[in-house]
């Protein structure tokens, strides 16, 4: 049957380094903190790059080592929650910047499980046979959208992107799998601008992340192995076959936990947090491309990508490199 194999992949971050030391300068906290919580040793933050000049930039990485010209491109979603714009959507800048004239683009908004929701939807498009060959982007700069007082929460993030193309194929994504919990909206949230009333005099007033760190924890060691073993026991695979669990890139502390949970090997839980903090859309991508260039994805590999983060949301994709 046709399914959606990942042909090529990329990635960016900006070139600007933050580290826990640095951070500690502007706000009460310090790298023994960080590290000991987090995983997370430093950090990207943008300067002059912009959303889509990252998302572009992985997006052309991926179709070089795909081989595939942009013209070719029938489909690019862009997995982010800070777009440069409110309109034209993200996906539209990168067609401009690559030249993928031939294709329909549009933004998924699912915070840090955006990636996974936007690689799962150009499956769907590609096993339906509407579309051959897609570009799946997961970009976030998420530091223009944090409080740089609150400590609680400025030191977990960094900025960067990542990209895979996919295209119709016999081998590939053999499962997905998504989930929403609007109700838990209120434990990670970042505002938009709000209404204001100029004929009152009140002006928009724009709003930042605000999170509940132990209730993100519960939620994400709690679902991320639920859904992993739904995956695998719908697509009759046993945990032992899997390879690699490509985690969203939040914690790593999470990822321990998720692995012990499975009662999966935690060398099979590959993470690049230390260096880039959590990347939220970007992070699945940036991490996949890190592992394909060293190497380490051989064909007939079986990995399961997972996200999870606001709205709620968490999703996974089982497939076969
Ligand atoms: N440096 C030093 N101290 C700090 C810092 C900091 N950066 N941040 C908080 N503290 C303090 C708190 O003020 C608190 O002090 P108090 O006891 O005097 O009140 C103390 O440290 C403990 O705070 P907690 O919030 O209880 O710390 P916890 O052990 O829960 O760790 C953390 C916090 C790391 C945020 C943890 O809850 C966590 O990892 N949560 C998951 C968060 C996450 O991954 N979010 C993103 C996932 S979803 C997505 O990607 C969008």
């Amino acid at each position: 049957m046709m399914t959606t194999r990942i042909v090529g992949t990329g990635a960016y971050v900006p070139e600007q380094i933050a580290t826990n030391d640095d951070l500690a300068r502007i706000v009460e906290t310090n790298d023994e903190w960080i590290r000991s919580r987090t995983g997370i040793g430093e950090r990207r933050i943008a300067t002059t790059e912009t959303n889509s000049y990252m998302a572009a930039q992985a997006a052309k990485q991926a179709l070089d080592q795909a081989g595939i010209a942009p013209e070719d491109v029938d489909l690019i979603l862009l997995a982010t929650s800070s777009p440069d714009y409110c309109f034209p959507n993200g996906a539209c800048e990168i067609q401009e910047q690559i030249g993928a004239v031939n294709a329909a683009g549009y933004d998924i908004s699912a915070a840090c499980t955006g990636f996974v929701f936007a690689l799962n939807t150009a499956h769907a498009f590609i096993q339906a046979g509407i579309y051959r060959t897609a570009l799946v982007v997961g970009a976030d700069v998420l530091s223009k959208l944090l409080d740089w007082t609150d400590r609680g929460t400025c030191v977990l993030f960094g900025d960067g992107a990542g990209a895979v193309v996919v295209q119709a194929a016999d081998r590939g994504v053999i499962g997905v799998k998504m989930h929403s919990d609007g109700t838990k909206g209120g434990v990670l949230t970042c505002g938009s601008r709000t209404n204001g009333n100029f004929l009152l005099g009140k002006k928009p007033e724009l709003g930042y992340m605000t999170m509940d760190g132990q209730e993100v924890f519960k939620f994400a060691v709690k679902k991320v192995p639920e859904i992993i073993k739904e995956l695998l026991e719908e697509n009759r695979t046993s945990l032992q076959e899997i390879r690699y669990f490509v985690l969203h890139q939040a914690n790593y502390r999470i990822i321990e936990s998720v692995a012990k949970r499975l009662k999966a090997d935690i060398s099979k839980f590959p993470a690049n947090m230390e260096r880039y903090g959590n990347t939220s859309g970007g992070s699945i991508p940036l991490l996949l491309d890190e592992m394909n260039r060293k190497g380490m994805l051989a064909p007939g590999d079986k990995i399961v990508l997972s996200g999870f983060g606001a709205g709620l949301t968490w999703g996974a994709t089982l497939v076969e490199w």
